[in-house]
């Protein structure tokens, strides 16, 4: 079932929700490996270093204007080579999972990132048997690059990091111009 819902850019007056949608996460999945929930400050100093950095951060919510889920891109790893890819992130509230929230937020990540420039993304999914988030991935024209077995510890076992990959625009496929780099985080010398 597709809800109706619409797709906006985060702003500082959604920190509270996203907070609570991601203490969701990080308390009761594995999505995260993080292992205790960030407040609000820190929730808002992320939001703001992924914004910073030139990556879309967006929200979906429903007519009412609550909050149904977020995502947002953000940098693979910060050594300045990996600059042309990133790593998307995407979140849904527990009463809206199902209603095909993600795949939208996602596919909204992905397009942009591929209009601003950017020609990899990687995502990094907490556990071999987070069928939601492989499915999703799957859906979306993620291939399955690899898993690192074991590397995670949390709800009292091991936890796989599972590595899916999507070309963005012409991908591998041509070199990038240094001079139409998207992000900020890295500036050509
Ligand atoms: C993973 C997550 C974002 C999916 O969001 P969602 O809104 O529930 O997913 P959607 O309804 O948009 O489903 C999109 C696709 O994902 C797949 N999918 C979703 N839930 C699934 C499930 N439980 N099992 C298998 N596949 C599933 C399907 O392919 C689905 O496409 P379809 O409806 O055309 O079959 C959501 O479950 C979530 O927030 N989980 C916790 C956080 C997390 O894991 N984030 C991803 C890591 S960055």
């Amino acid at each position: 079932m597709t809800a109706s819902f619409s797709l906006t850019d985060t702003t500082d007056a959604d920190i509270p929700a996203i907070t609570a949608i991601y203490a969701d996460a990080v308390l009761n999945g594995t999505a995260s490996f993080e292992l205790d929930p960030p407040d609000a400050t820190e929730m808002r100093r992320r939001f703001n270093a992924v914004r910073r950095a030139g990556y879309p951060h967006i929200v979906a919510r429903d007519g009412s204007g609550a909050l149904l889920g977020y995502a947002y891109a953000s940098s693979y790893r910060t050594r300045p080579a990996y600059r042309w890819s990133v790593e998307d992130s995407v979140y849904v509230a527990p009463s809206a999972k199902g209603r095909g929230v993600g795949k939208t937020l996602l596919a909204e990540i992905i397009a942009r990132c591929e209009a601003s420039g950017f020609r990899q993304m990687v995502a990094i999914i907490g556990g071999s048997e987070h069928a939601a988030s492989i499915g999703l991935h799957e859906a979306l024209g993620f291939a399955h690059a690899g898993t690192l077995p074991a590397t995670g510890f949390k709800h009292g076992r091991w936890l796989d990091s599972v590595l899916m990959q999507r070309p963005l625009g012409d991908g591998a496929s041509t070199l990038p111009d240094p001079g139409t780099y998207p992000g900020t985080l890295y500036r050509p010398a």
